[in-house]
């Protein structure tokens, strides 16, 4: 039976070589590691690397998907997007099924999605895969979102299909980054003011430690619990709606108020890594990299014995940066465990970093790392204009 509401306002207009080319890019975090959720501070910047996603209007009334990443696809009916299947799938169509349910009429299509991010890096992967899916649809079908919205509801669908709980912070950064500069995130707000980078003096490098931790997504999980549990303690005595708020200062006297030592340290890592967000907006807009590189340092130490997210090959790298020429800070990225380093080094040095780093991990660990220069130059945006 048609069913008219489902049926594509699009069918009898496509001209089956209707194509289009859209780019999201991934992410460094500079500062502000799990803050995002507690509504605190971040400092994001996007990249050069990226998602790409190819989609051509079909005459047939189907939704076909292809990853070239994951070499997977799957071909659905475009007026029932089907079960979830527990594949990579489930996440583009979940969104799919929100911009349905949001007023858009399918027509056919296929997607093709296509990316150069290295996987499980900490560098944004799956938001750049929805935003690029939601800001694609949103413009072909003229939905008329906004990109706070977007990115809002990818999140939101993000956190039904992965394992992990994640903050706003990737999908915000894919949403709002530009050209040659950071991004300074109230996640409370939901706001944010540009940084620029002085990209002709200092560079990032990413080191990628190739280990897999089977226990991350359950650690971010229970972290998000934990926080939970020590907003609730300190609600019973004071009403403050995010723990992002509290400030440097707060922790002492919220110390005396959390019994227990694990919470407690949860909290410091809180706390000092929101002050330390405010401190490297301050430093980089003074032009001194070097303070803001002993931050990073800093924020790796809380990550390791306040926050416990980092591990052995994380501790290595971040060691051996600070025995080579050139870098003046380093720390962990995302959300830690196997994911990589970023490494503030000076501009020229980034080759002899490299090699240096490689070669010390190999040594150290018996790993192969991968290492590589990222530019804070990507934005989501549409490649080329329809083609037919
Ligand atoms: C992951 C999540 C983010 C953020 C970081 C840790 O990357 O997707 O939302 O919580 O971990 O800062």
């Amino acid at each position: 039976m048609e069913n008219k509401h489902h049926r594509s306002k699009y069918s009898t207009q496509v001209n089956n070589r209707d194509t289009f080319m859209f780019f999201a890019p991934g992410r460094i975090n500079l500062m502000g590691e799990y803050t995002d959720y507690t509504g605190g501070k971040v400092l994001p910047a996007t990249i050069q690397h990226g998602i790409w996603l190819f989609i051509r209007l079909i005459k047939e009334n189907e939704i076909r998907l292809k990853s070239e990443i994951l070499n997977i696809s799957r071909v659905v009916n475009a007026e029932n997007l089907g079960q979830t299947t527990r594949t990579w799938t489930d996440y583009p169509l979940g969104i799919m099924n929100k911009l349905l349910s949001l007023g858009m009429r399918f027509t056919g299509m296929e997607l093709v999605f296509f990316g150069n991010l290295p996987i499980g890096a900490g560098m944004g992967n799956s938001a750049a895969l929805g935003m690029v899916t939601a800001f694609a649809l949103n413009r072909i079908f003229d939905l008329k979102l906004g990109k706070l919205q977007i990115s809002k509801l990818v999140k939101e669908t993000e956190n039904k299909f992965a394992s992990v709980q994640s903050g706003m912070m990737d999908h915000y950064a894919v949403a709002y980054g530009a050209s040659g500069k950071a991004l300074f995130v109230d996640c409370n707000e939901s706001t944010h003011k540009y940084v620029p980078l002085n990209v002709e003096e200092y560079s990032f490098v990413i080191v990628q430690s190739n280990v897999k931790h089977k226990h991350r997504e359950t650690t971010y999980n229970k972290r998000v619990q934990e926080l939970g549990q020590v907003h609730q303690i300190i609600n019973q005595y004071f009403e403050i709606t995010n723990l992002g708020t509290l400030q440097g200062a707060d922790y002492d006297w919220l110390d005396k108020m959390i019994e227990d030592d694990v919470l407690k340290r949860r909290l410091r890592h809180i706390v000092n890594e929101n002050t330390r967000v405010e401190l490297a907006v301050e430093h980089l807009g003074a032009n001194k990299y070097s303070e803001f590189g002993q931050l990073m340092y800093d924020s790796h130490s809380s990550l390791v014995y306040d926050f416990e997210v980092s591990c052995k090959e994380l501790d290595v790298l971040v060691n051996l940066a600070q025995t080579i020429n050139g870098v003046l800070g380093a720390r962990m990225l995302g959300s830690g465990f196997d994911s990589s380093t970023i490494n503030l080094v000076k501009k020229g040095m980034e080759e002899n970093f490299i090699n240096k780093i490689l070669t010390g991990y190999s040594e150290q660990t018996g790993r192969q790392g991968e290492a590589f220069t990222v530019y804070p130059e990507g934005q989501l945006h549409q490649l080329t204009k329809k083609i037919s």
